[in-house]
């Protein structure tokens, strides 16, 4: 039976096995995932084993998406871009073969399951640290009218500016600098949530219209989502589609399958209540 895993630290409370137990149940598709806890330094040896055992597939999650992306062998565009791998998979030819599935995941719930509109729209993007990077691609694909990135470390918001100003109109700033300015939609890619805690946003930041995504998802509305209804933006939503769907596109790359997540969201929406 294929062998599949995600690696992480921690990863205990991982929703991915559950998610992919789901696809391959939903698919008829025979295959074992797990979640295994890998030691910070250890992840090439991990890694480098997991393949020699004939796994198949890696899911990399927090804080090996770096060193995932110095171990495969052969990188995707978007992995390139992003600086980091989610995803590995290993080919015919016994390649590892990385992928980044978040940014397009982030694209599919916010545009296919939320039904917002990302073309163009004025996008403001909280943070600039790895979540950040990984979505900037796909979300410039889409043609937002802009994007501004805005991070408490203003240099980071910049650098990220740089390299990606190629694909579409991109700015670094600060939070001080965004009073007067209007946004459709704001994503908060900060980790500011974990702490309970807000970024500094100006009031009517948001446009009539203006929708709010947090990257983060939990039981209970996270502090942005709660300033964002506050303000009250046309619509709210946490990032657990988001999860979903970078799952499901990893599944694709793996089984040549796209599942159904709908109801996987549903489950997984449940089972955190
Ligand atoms: P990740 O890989 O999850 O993006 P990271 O690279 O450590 O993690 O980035 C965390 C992001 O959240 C950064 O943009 C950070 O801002 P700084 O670069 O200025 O440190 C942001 N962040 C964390 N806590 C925050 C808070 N309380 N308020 C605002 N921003 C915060």
């Amino acid at each position: 039976i294929d062998q599949y895993a995600v690696f992480g630290n921690p990863v205990k409370h991982s929703k991915s096995p559950q998610i992919h137990a789901a696809f391959a149940a939903q698919s008829g598709q025979q295959l074992h995932y797990r979640a295994h806890k890998v030691e910070l330094g250890r992840f090439a040896d991990a890694a480098g084993q997991f393949f020699h055992n004939d796994g198949k597939g890696l899911n990399i999650t927090v804080p090996f998406k770096l060193d995932a992306y110095e171990f495969a062998d052969e990188l995707s565009g978007r992995a390139r871009r992003a600086g980091a791998v989610n995803t590995l998979a290993k080919g015919e030819d016994d390649r590892i073969y990385g992928d980044n599935t978040d940014g397009v995941g982030m694209v599919r719930d916010i545009h296919d399951n939320l039904g917002w509109e990302i073309s163009g729209r004025r996008v403001l993007i909280l943070g600039a640290g790895g979540a950040v990077r990984g979505i900037l691609g796909p979300l410039l694909k889409q043609r937002p009218e802009h994007i501004v990135i805005a991070n408490r470390t203003v240099a980071k918001a910049e650098k990220l500016a740089e390299i990606f100003n190629e694909l579409g109109d991109v700015r670094g700033t600060c939070y001080e600098a965004l009073d007067g300015g209007q946004y459709d939609l704001i994503i908060n890619g900060t980790s500011a949530s974990m702490s309970g805690d807000l970024p500094p946003l100006p009031s009517q930041i948001l446009s009539s219209e203006g929708c709010a995504y947090d990257m983060m998802y939990g039981a209970e509305p996270t502090p942005f989502m709660r300033w964002a209804a506050a303000e009250t933006a046309w619509a709210v939503s946490d990032g657990l589609g988001m999860l979903v769907e970078q799952a499901a596109e990893s599944f694709c790359i793996w089984r040549g399958i796209r599942p159904d997540t709908k109801p996987v969201i549903e489950a997984i929406r449940q089972s955190l209540a």
